[in-house]
């Protein structure tokens, strides 16, 4: 073998080996992003799961109850878990109703009889907001609009919610 023929061989030897290397550098680099890009998109529904409450569907009564559960929420790739709040109560048909309690004007938190001068309502003390006990905001007050209402079943025996919606009758 010629010495040129030699050389060749060596160059293409490193420049294969070098390829190689780089490439594989550059794989361990990308995939991981890659996997960090799609992880959420791969998640998908996670947010949108009815959760546990610890209310048992036997002590729900016609009166409304305050509840505190989690909610497991998925930002893009930010997981957390997020306290939540709902009125609860049957209505007279008894039927399972689940309010949400962040009043329609500007967000702050209704209270059930909060307002002496007008017993069996919601109230919002920052801006003397009213619903009815259906959730319907009072006309003349300053919510325009009902509070939401969560998704709901009931399994086992105990209640479960999911996302608040808007109310039927918004
Ligand atoms: S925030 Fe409730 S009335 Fe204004």
């Amino acid at each position: 073998m010629s010495e040129k023929g030699h050389n060749v061989s060596r160059r293409q030897f490193l420049n294969y080996t070098l390829t190689g290397v780089g490439g594989f550098m550059a794989a361990g680099m990308i995939m991981p992003m890659v996997r960090f890009a799609i992880d959420p998109v791969l998640k998908k529904g996670v947010d949108t799961e009815l959760v546990t409450t610890k209310l048992k569907e036997a002590d729900i009564t016609n009166e409304p109850q305050k509840i505190d559960f989690t909610v497991n929420q998925v930002d893009g790739w930010y997981e957390s878990d997020v306290s939540m709040s709902a009125w609860v109560y049957k209505d007279e048909q008894g039927k399972i109703v689940a309010l949400s309690p962040v009043c329609k004007h500007l967000g702050c938190t209704v209270n059930w009889n909060g307002d002496p001068a007008n017993q069996n309502e919601f109230f919002c003390p920052c801006h003397l907001g009213r619903y009815t006990k259906d959730g319907v905001n009072v006309a003349g007050t300053a919510p325009l609009g009902p509070l939401d209402v969560y998704e709901h079943e009931v399994r086992d025996g105990w209640l479960y919610l999911g996302k608040a919606k808007p109310h039927p009758k918004a």
